[in-house]
């Protein structure tokens, strides 16, 4: 018996330039689902990597003077230095210029091209070469022209293989009827269906030498590369081990993450008929996430009105990066990207709320209990409050965090942080120890360690999102690493006694 692993991908970004939000947020995005499983305890495997061949990639080491290889080789340093330092733990880092997946791409497209599935025939057609694909007439704008997005379009003659989607379009139709949890949200499944609605047209899976060079050669005709994303798509079997016994620990894969720019047609048309005719199983699911807008348009490298990632974990740290994107955007909406609304969110969610939490609690217990947190007497009306707000974020947290949630998942960690420090302020600890009567100095006790555990629910909560923070204030209370979200179920006292960490860590600096 193998024992399956929970697989998540991401897309593989195309190696044509500095790594921006939209795939930072993408990779945090991905990041946090695979810590949330890590921690309902399943056995995970987490993808991502660059996609290094096609005519962008090409063009632009052209422009820099660089051979293909050399440019994809700096770029994928800077990616991978951004998952680095975004705390993002993937376990295989693909690049579609390795010889293993060359050698399956390789392998794949001969059986098809043996199977009949693969012929050659002469186009004609309108090519984009930013979107690298040649469009229809229903791509035009109404007066004719082309859609700003596709750049230069250029009328192309030329022979080509073609890859025969056409006879499998009643089948993928009744797929995606028949498999509703197949994506998320699931109002993109209609957009997929309207898709279906036009006879699909064969897809075009060469590109002649002449025009491309930088591509996988096509086993069959030396005279022709491989279609960009016919060799991007199969990264996700390649990387997972296909061939060995490996795969079958990881495939199917659990979710793509994915934007919804790239949805329809090539995930959720060409990914699932190539896997047919492979005879490999399909994905279970596809997680289609929005985009990141600067001033309501869309940011992107083609552009150039992108935001920096790293200036702004530099600046705040990754964890308040992270926490911001994952706080601000509800997946599958796109979201408006402004540094007032980030500053403001570190200001009042980190720093006031859980930052000062923290450093007031760490105070209070020197000063009050000589560093060790004190054990709880019984628990009083207000207490009890404050318990049940920690056991309901414990219970329904980790069920919005696995439907993909975050924003309210968030919202409800934040309800609990917002909540001990209403407590604090009712019971006022800097009051009771200045009592002098035996019932005042339990109740400063146990307000000090009621607030530390439900600060430790916090911290269970928070891990996914924000691990090193979490970390860091586990540590301060006296706990190791977060494993399980069932720490997050049992209310107890298992902190009474411990050390404090440090005496008024400052979680989140203040910024000028
Ligand atoms: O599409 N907001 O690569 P890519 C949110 N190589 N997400 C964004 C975004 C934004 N502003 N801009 C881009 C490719 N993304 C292909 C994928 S997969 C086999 C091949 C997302 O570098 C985008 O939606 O253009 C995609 O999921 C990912 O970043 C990589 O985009
Ligand atoms: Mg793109």
């Amino acid at each position: 018996m193998t024992m399956k692993r929970y697989y998540i991908t991401t897309a593989i970004d195309y190696a044509n330039g500095a790594p921006h939000l939209g795939h930072a947020y993408e990779k945090v995005l991905a990041d946090a689902i695979i810590r949330t499983h890590q921690m309902m305890g399943e056995e995970t495997f987490f993808l991502t990597g660059l996609d290094e061949h096609g005519q962008k990639v090409q063009q632009t080491a052209e422009k820099q003077g660089l051979p293909p290889q050399a440019l994809c080789d700096a770029v994928a340093e800077r990616f991978k230095s951004l998952c680095a330092q975004l705390a993002v733990k993937y376990d295989r880092y693909v690049r579609t210029t390795e010889a293993g997946h060359k050698a399956i791409v390789q392998a794949l497209l001969q059986k098809l091209f043996d199977n009949g599935h693969i012929y050659k025939a002469s186009y004609t057609g309108f090519y984009s070469a930013r979107a690298e694909q040649f469009l229809q007439e229903k791509d035009r704008n109404e007066n004719g022209t082309w859609p700003d997005i596709y750049g230069e379009v250029h009328e192309v003659v030329e022979e080509n293989y073609f890859f025969r989607l056409s006879q499998h379009q009643d089948w993928l139709r009744e797929y995606i009827e028949a498999h509703e949890e197949i994506i998320f949200p699931k109002f993109r499944r209609a957009q997929i269906l309207e898709f279906l609605k036009e006879p699909l047209n064969d897809l075009c899976i060469s590109r002649p030498i002449e025009r491309l060079s930088w591509g996988i050669p096509l086993p069959f005709d030396a005279g022709f590369v491989t279609y960009v994303w016919f060799d991007a798509l199969l990264n996700y079997v390649t990387a997972a081990g296909y061939g060995t016994p490996e795969f079958e620990k990881n495939w199917p894969a659990d979710a793509h993450v994915i934007g919804k720019d790239i949805l329809v047609p090539p995930h959720a048309v060409y990914w699932p008929i190539m896997l047919k005719v492979c005879e490999i199983a399909l994905p279970k699911s596809f997680i289609v996430h929005g985009w990141w807008l600067a001033s309501g348009e869309k940011m992107s490298k083609s552009v150039g009105n992108v935001v920096d990632p790293l200036s702004l974990i530099e600046a705040y740290g990754a964890d308040a990066f992270r926490f911001f994107l994952l706080r601000e955007m509800n997946v599958g909406q796109d979201g408006d990207f402004s540094l007032e609304r980030f500053e403001i969110r570190y200001k009042s969610d980190l720093g006031n709320d859980l930052g000062n939490l923290v450093s007031r609690l760490l105070n209070m217990v020197s000063r009050y209990a000589e560093g060790k947190i004190p054990a709880a007497g019984s628990l009083e009306e207000p207490e009890e409050t404050l318990k049940a707000l920690a056991e309901k974020a414990g219970r329904e947290v980790p069920e919005l965090y696995l439907g993909y949630q975050f924003h309210t998942g968030l919202e409800s960690t934040w309800e609990l942080v917002r909540g001990i420090n209403r407590y604090a302020e009712l019971r006022a600890p800097w009051k009771l120890a200045k009592l002098v009567e035996a019932g005042d100095k339990v109740r400063l006790e146990t307000t000090l360690a009621v607030m530390a555990e439900a600060l430790r629910i916090v911290s269970v909560l928070i891990a996914p999102v924000m691990p090193t923070i979490a970390t860091e204030v586990r540590r301060l209370i006296g706990v190791g690493v977060v494993k399980s979200f069932e720490e997050a179920k049992a209310w107890g006292n298992s902190l009474t006694g411990n050390a404090l960490g440090a005496e008024g860590a400052i979680l989140f600096p203040r910024k000028e």
